[in-house]
């Protein structure tokens, strides 16, 4: 098959929406776990976001005719690249679709000079995890998504409350410490449409969550600082949220609290990448 690959426009997003839903229903289902775009409506909306918006990247893979056969979404709104979701037409994988998306990517990273990039992929996905290891990537965490009702409840001296503009530097200070780079461009969209949340400790912040789900990150100085924006997140949004089973305390303190896990996940890197130093619950793609 004669592949070509462009960037995708807004008249893409419905035929992309489309292959991520069939392609990972179908994935999703193979394996017996639930798929992680079961909405199409939803799914499209995710495309029109992503293509309208100037800090993420969208490449179709198009076929002879000039069909959209595959997509791949970058988001480039922050130091790191995060890769996904990534999808090929089901009855069109196996033929290096996602091979060629994947290797666009990555040499769009290396055009931009982007020091690290990364990305989460389902752990029970041969496909994807054989693929990124082959192209270079490296497996640094095992994820568990962690889905149930909310908790509805405070971690004494810890108060979590909605986070502004005005947190933004704080949080990027705390973020470089724990992670060795800054996650604004996610954070300032996520103080936008009011899903972030600041945790604040002896009169400081030492935490934030840019959602608490599948699409937002966050990270705290303790577990108890995470515990407490868990503990007061109203929804785990999405597939839930994801979280390092290596932090053995904070694991097993969700799963006493009810959480159920979802699926097993794999967080993987290319590039720059620091042994975190603090807590943390990336999103779906890192
Ligand atoms: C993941 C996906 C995008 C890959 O696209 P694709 O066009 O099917 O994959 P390609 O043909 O380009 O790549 C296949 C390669 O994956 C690797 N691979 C596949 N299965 C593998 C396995 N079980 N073990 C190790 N490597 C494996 C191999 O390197 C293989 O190449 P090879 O057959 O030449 O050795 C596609 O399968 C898809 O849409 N899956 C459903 C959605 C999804 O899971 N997205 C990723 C979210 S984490």
């Amino acid at each position: 098959m004669d592949i070509e690959l462009r960037a995708a426009t807004a008249a893409d997003a419905e035929r992309c929406g489309q292959i991520c839903h069939a392609a990972f229903a179908d994935i999703g289902g193979r394996h017996g776990f639930p798929s992680d775009m079961p909405e199409l409506e939803w799914a499209i909306a995710d495309f029109m976001r992503w293509i309208a918006h100037p800090g993420y990247h969208v490449i179709v893979a198009t076929d002879e005719a000039g069909a959209i056969v595959g997509c791949m979404a970058i988001d480039e709104r922050s130091t790191i690249s995060g890769l996904g979701p990534i999808a090929v037409e089901p009855t069109l994988q196996s033929r290096s679709v996602g091979l060629k998306l994947l290797n666009a990517a990555l040499n769009r990273s290396r055009r931009r000079e982007v020091p690290g990039v990364r990305l989460v992929q389902a752990a029970f996905n041969g496909c994807t995890m054989g693929l990124c290891a082959r192209a270079g990537f490296v497996v640094r965490e095992p994820l568990v998504t962690l889905q149930g009702p909310a908790l509805a409840l405070a971690i004494p001296g810890y108060r979590v409350r909605i986070a502004t503009e005005s947190d933004l530097a704080a949080a990027d200070a705390l973020c470089r410490r724990i992670h060795g780079h800054e996650r604004s461009g996610e954070l300032r969209d996520a103080i936008a449409t009011g899903s972030a949340r600041i945790v604040e400790h002896d009169g400081r912040i030492t935490g934030y969550a840019s959602e608490l789900g599948f699409g937002g990150h966050a990270l705290g100085e303790s577990n108890e600082a995470l515990k407490a924006l868990i503990g007061a997140a109203g929804e785990f949004t999405g597939q839930g949220f994801n979280l390092p089973t290596r932090n053995s305390e904070l694991f097993r303190w969700c799963l006493e609290h009810g959480l159920r896990i979802v699926q097993p996940l794999t967080l993987m890197s290319l590039g720059l990448y620091n042994e975190p130093q603090g807590m943390f619950l990336p999103s779906i793609t890192y």
